[in-house]
């Protein structure tokens, strides 16, 4: 079965639960105080989100995987039912969450997964520790950053993760657009208000390492380049602009 043909095999009971290869998932969006236990693991993943996944990765080699915000494993799950990626490696910030745990230790489709909890999306040290642990010298295919979605965490693990990405790989940004998006994003009531736009980071200064990008209002996939400079990235450098200045200009914090 191809990616495309797993994600529509999911089985929908009603809005909020679906069952694929036999593990029960509640989704979660607008519901953030689920949680997962022995009935049901939770994932924040509207379907027409999986469907971008399997369509623009549909032909690609998706072996090793990288998640940053793994928050109850249910996309890590599902990534692993739909690409069966030899192993698949999430990141969070949080405490562990045993009731996963448990799942991933007694299902088949959990013996790809390893997670890493108290773990920061730009804690250097640690990521690279992880990567060499799991991956040793092998490249990564999809690098997905579903976490923080703060401009400077994103970037920090833009460098410490991109170089590891095979080229031809994909470097996936979910969540990126609020800055611009309608209603209550555009209030004091969200985290992210007035904070420095991810826009900037995606539109503008990675350019240079960008195969090709596809850009929809809450994710976008980046291709890496075959040009692009290997070793230590700095994002600085790959963002030319003739010696001039192109400050980004918030009106209050620029955080
Ligand atoms: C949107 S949720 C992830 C949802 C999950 N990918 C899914 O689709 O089911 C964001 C997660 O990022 C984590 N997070 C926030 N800041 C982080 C950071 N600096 N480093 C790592 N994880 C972080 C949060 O703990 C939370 O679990």
């Amino acid at each position: 079965m191809s990616p495309i043909d797993r994600v529509r095999s999911i089985e929908w009971r009603n809005t909020e639960d679906f069952r694929l290869d036999g593990i029960s998932y509640k989704n979660a969006l607008g519901r953030r105080d689920l949680r997962t236990d022995e009935k049901a693991v939770v994932a924040l993943k509207a379907p027409d989100f999986l469907e971008k996944y399997a369509q623009i990765l549909e032909r690609e080699k998706v072996d090793n995987i990288v998640e940053l915000g793994v928050f109850q494993g249910g996309s890590a799950l599902l990534f692993a039912s739909i690409f069966r990626p030899l192993k698949l490696v999430g990141v969070d910030i949080c405490d562990p969450v045993p009731a996963l745990d448990k799942i991933l230790s007694e299902n088949p489709i959990g013996r790809s997964i390893s997670i890493y909890y108290n773990t920061s999306q730009n804690d250097e040290a640690k990521l690279n520790e992880i990567f060499s642990r799991e991956f040793g010298t092998e490249a990564i295919d999809l690098i997905v950053d579903d976490a923080s979605h703060l401009y400077f965490e994103t970037r920090a693990s833009f460098e410490i993760c991109f170089p590891r990405l095979r080229p031809g790989g994909y470097y996936v940004i979910e969540d990126w657009g609020w800055a611009h998006w309608p209603g209550e994003f555009q209030t004091t009531s969200r985290f992210v208000h007035q904070r420095r736009p991810m826009s900037q980071l995606i539109m503008r200064e990675l350019r240079q390492a960008i195969e090709s990008i596809r850009i929809f209002p809450a994710i976008v996939f980046i291709r890496k380049g075959w040009a692009t400079p290997s070793g230590k990235l700095n994002v600085d450098d790959l963002y030319l602009t003739q010696g001039r200045k192109f400050e980004f200009s918030a009106s209050s914090q620029d955080t």
